[in-house]
Formats: structure tokens, sequence, C-alpha cells
């Protein structure tokens, strides 16, 4: 494709000027034709790296470029940016090859990840307790990268490493055993469990004691105690019943749902081949910990002193499970940046332990902010995740009555569900998860602006064109109208999607790919606003533009689809 090609033109040129091979190649789409065609800001990037003057980077570059069929002109503008004008019959060559690729399977497909397998951990809540809002951003940013890795060829492994062990269980096991009445909790397992955990907490205020009747109960367990396994089972399998019905409604899969509790059963080796390594050494009072190699980092504690092991003992027997059972290059952890520190100390501690040769990325993103201040399950205070998606169904349906919608009553349900869902997923993904996330129901839901519902409509203008005009479609002489700069804009904007999906993975930022979404939408309805797409007058132009639609809706819902969001026909 064209970009694919101007990509590999400035990729060799960087080569040649730099001891640099950028990945990825980032071409702008310049909205002026005063500027070019396309822009790139590689210079400016490189700068940086070589200590010298961006423009002459750029110039460099451009001079390394060899005389092509595709470029008409390049300069430097601004600080080191390099606009590219291309030959306007390149426009229509590829013009025609989009509307060809886009028709093949393997359109929105690279192939960066082929023949090498990438496990995934995200959503992974602890359980016993509802699945709260802040469970989203997990949920919903591994869902999108699970995706974007399968699109680029990756073998995708999706884990969720269930918090199911540790010493909240002997805790809640305890609570269950002293103050709970069986019948009652199984009439409402979840909530009476959390009512559980909570009093718990409350009751250890008073009584310091019970704190050492949790862990108590936990080592117990850890031990094998029959009856305290045979009930948290129990908890399990109805956290888990509890967990799907999310997860369902949000379209998550998963491959694995292991756990923590899976990992027991290794731990006891583990810490036996750590210690004979040297890597496991004894800590403060007995406790077993492995040290960083910095000596500013806190080290990893792998089992506390009263011989409990810990989420990190776990974690790293996790660790060696990708590695060893399920063979994968490159691992990724989808975990909120407060466990930022932990995530480096696991690690380093797996590599220590010779336990992986995986690549490993924690892929952290910004906490969740309540406008009445945080929320925390000890309390009992959290906004459950189950809620939000009601409250944003029920808003969106009833903005679609508000249209005087003309659908039944349960396309008006299903169309709800598909643009309630899609507003909160494309609310977390449009930001960029380094940032904290502020929780709002109006930008949640806000139907135009920069968001889900937006997208959806452009894509469903799209089809209601194509409803519209079935005679035109056979039509398939292609060719721009020259100099009808919507026409040529919408175009480039289509023919970047490939390299915002790219960039997309590259930094594992989905918002990346919604901000070239939204762009495509807005360059759709300049498009759609200035000209007309069909004229009974002028078949040939009409055929053209309606091709431009197609590709348009094509590629809002195959991008969609990659934020798993999806889409109506109509709306
Ligand atoms: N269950 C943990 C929590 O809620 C998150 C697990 C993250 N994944 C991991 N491999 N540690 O904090």
């Amino acid at each position: 494709m064209l970009t694919t090609e101007l990509q590999l033109l400035l990729k060799k040129a960087i080569k040649q000027v730099s001891e640099n091979e950028p990945e990825i190649i980032h071409l702008e789409e310049t909205p002026n034709p005063e500027f070019g065609d396309f822009a790139s800001n590689e210079a400016m990037k490189l700068s940086k790296k070589m200590g010298e003057n961006p423009r002459i980077i750029a110039e460099k570059i451009i001079a390394a470029i060899p005389q092509n069929s595709v470029i008409k002109k390049m300069e430097v503008a601004g600080p080191g940016f390099i606009n590219i004008w291309l030959h306007d019959e390149i426009f229509n060559t590829a013009f025609v090859e989009l509307c060809k690729l886009i028709k093949s399977q393997s359109f929105g497909h690279l192939n960066t990840g082929k023949g090498k397998t990438a496990i995934t951990d995200s959503s992974h809540p602890n359980i016993a307790k509802p699945m709260g809002v802040h469970h989203l951003l997990s949920t919903i940013i591994g869902q999108a990268i699970n995706t974007l890795l399968s699109r680029s060829g990756y073998t995708v492994i999706r884990d969720n490493y269930i918090g199911d062990w540790g010493t909240q269980y002997g805790k809640l096991t305890y609570a269950i055993q002293t103050w709970g009445d069986m019948e009652t909790i199984k009439e409402d397992p979840i909530p009476e469990l959390l009512k559980l955990y909570v009093q718990f907490h409350d009751e250890a205020e008073k009584d310091e004691n019970l704190l050492d009747k949790g862990r108590e109960a936990f080592r117990k367990l850890e031990e094998g105690d029959q009856e305290l396994n045979t009930l948290w089972q129990w908890i399990r399998d109805v956290s888990i019943d509890h967990c799907e019905q999310t997860w369902s409604r949000l379209g998550a899969i998963f491959d694995i749902k292991n756990g923590e509790s899976f990992y027991e059963k290794m731990l006891t080796d583990i810490i036996a081949e750590g210690q004979k390594k040297g890597v496991i050494t004894e800590g403060n009072e007995g406790a077993l910990i492995i040290k960083m190699d910095d000596e500013n980092k806190p080290p990893a504690i792998i089992r506390k002193k009263d011989g409990a092991t810990l989420y990190a003992t776990r974690d790293l027997a996790r660790v060696k499970y990708w590695q060893d059972e399920l063979n994968g290059d490159l691992g990724i952890n989808v975990v909120d940046v407060a466990q930022k520190l932990y995530f480096e100390q696991l690690f380093e501690s797996a590599e220590k332990m010779g336990f992986t040769k995986m690549k490993h990325i924690h892929v952290d993103f910004g906490r969740m902010a309540f406008p009445e201040g945080s929320m925390s399950t000890r309390k009992g205070k959290v906004v459950l995740l189950e809620d939000v998606l009601d409250e944003a169904e029920k808003q969106a349906l009833q903005k679609i009555k508000d249209h005087n919608s003309e659908l039944s009553e349960d396309d008006q349900k299903e169309l709800a569900r598909k643009l309630g869902i899609g507003a909160i997923k494309y609310n977390v993904l449009s930001q960029s998860r380094n940032k904290n996330y502020t929780f709002d129901w109006d930008v949640m839901l806000s139907f135009d602006g920069n968001s889900a519902p937006y997208l959806q409509y452009a894509y469903t203008r799209t089809q209601s064109i194509l409803r519209k005009a079935p005679e035109f479609k056979t039509q398939n002489s292609l060719l721009l109208t020259p100099n009808s700069s919507e026409e040529r804009s919408l175009l480039k904007k289509l023919l970047n999607y490939e390299p915002a999906i790219q960039r997309s993975l590259g930094e594992y930022k989905p918002n990346l790919l919604c901000t070239y979404l939204y762009e495509l939408a807005q360059t759709f309805s300049t498009f759609y606003n200035n000209l007309r797409v069909i004229d009974e007058q002028n078949p040939q132009t009409t055929a053209n533009r309606l091709k431009l639609v197609e590709s348009t809706g094509y590629i809002l819902k195959n991008g969609l689809e990659i934020l798993g969001i999806e889409v109506p026909d109509r709306m």
C-alpha cells in the first residue's frame, strides 16, 4: 500500500543517515495541501538520539531518499518536519489498490507478530466481591490489546490472573465460619460475602487478634485443610459465575483463568530452587526475599515470616508457567500503575531465578478517580461495574427514545446496548492510559464529540448512503475527481489505517487508534457535507465517491472491532 511504500523509503533513508532503524514510521496526513500530502516527524524523534539539529537530520533523510515514482517533492518544514508531496496519479493507483485490499481477509491485519506467541493478563479481579467500576480499565484495555496483538499476527493466549488466593481468603473463611449463615449467604452470595469481609475488618479494628486468626486460616488453607478448601472452592465458583456475567456483557474472552490458587502447588519447589541457587535469601525475622540489583529498590518478599506465601510468590510461578508451559515470546500484564514497582521486582526476580526468556511488559494505566473520593472494598464502598453498565444502557435507551426512533422496541434495546457499552469502552480507551481516569457520566455517555456513538453514527451514515444507492455498487472504474481536496483527504486518511494499528500496538496505546478513527469520522463528515455523493448525472463520480464511503464504513467497523465496540447498521 502507498503508506507502506512511503514508510519503507523513509526507513531505508533513516538507516543510512543514522544507526537507527525505527520500527514504525509515523506519517501524518497534512490537512493543508500547502504542506504537502503527508508529513513525518522522524527527524525530530532522531534528534535527541543523535544530538543533532532536527532540520539538518531532515535534510539528510531527504537527500538519502532515491528518485522514485511516488514522491514528487520533499521539504523541511518548521522545527524539522519532512513534508512530502506525492504525484497525483499515485492516488488513483492507491485508491484502486485500497478498494481491492479492503475486500480481502487480510485487510487490517499485519504480520509483525507472525510466528510469535503473546500471553496477556488482564481483568484479574480479586474475587468474593462484586466487580467494581475500576475493573473496567484492565478488562477493556486488555481486550483491545488482545485484538491488536492478534491483528498483528501473534498467537494470543488470553490469561486472566484472578486473585483467588491469599490472606484475604483466610479472613473471609474465618468470617463466614464465625458470623456467617450459609443459608443467607447462598441466597445472594456476592453481596453477603462482601458484607462479611467488611465485618471482618470492622471487628479487627476493635480486636487485633482477628488478623492473626485470618492469617491462621489462610495457612490452614495452604496446608490443604479439607473443610476450608471446600468452602473456598464454593466461594471461588460463585464468584467466577458472577464475573462471567460481566465479562460476557463486555465481550471479554479468556483462554485461561487459572488464578493465583493454581500456582500454590508449585511454590514449595520454587522456593527450594531459589534458595539452592542463592537467589532467595533470608530477610528480616526469617522472611524469605529476593534482593534487587538496585540497592534503593526494596527486595521482593517471597515468603512471610509465618511461612505464608504472597501475591509475588504466586506471580513468580505464573511467569515460569507462561514460559515453560505456554511457550510465550511476549508477556503482557495490563495492570494499574500502582503496581509499577511490584512488576519491576517481579520481572527482575524471575530473571534472577532463570525462569524466563520472554519479553515482559507491564502495560500500566492510571487510577480511576471518583468525584466523591476513592473507593475501598474494605469499607464496602464501591461503584459496581454492573450498575455502570446498566445505567449506560438505560441512558442510551432514553436518548434513542428522545430522538423518536422508528425502531421496534427490541431493536431499540439492542441499539442501546451497543451504544451504552460502546460509549463506556470508548471512554476508557480513548484516554491516554498513562493519565488518571475521572469517572464522569456525562463524558462517558456523550453522544457527540469524540465518543463511540459519534463513530457508530458515522458508520451507520455510510451504510445508509450505500443502501440508497445499490445500483452504483457494481461500477468499478475508479478515478478521483481532479482537485477535490475532500476526496483526497479522505483517501489519505483511509490509507493511514494500517499504520494507525501499527502505532497503537507499538505503544500498547489503544487511544492512538481511537484518535485515528475519530479523525476518520470527521474527515468523512467534511467529505459528506461538502460533496454530493450520489449524482445521477455523473455515474463515474458517484461510483468513486460510493467506493470512498464504502471504504470508510469498512474501516470504521474494522477499527471499532479492534476496540471491542459493536456497530449497529442503523441508528
Ligand atoms: N488481582 C490483582 C489486583 O486486583 C491484579 C493482578 C494483576 N496481575 C498480576 N499478574 N499480578 O490487584
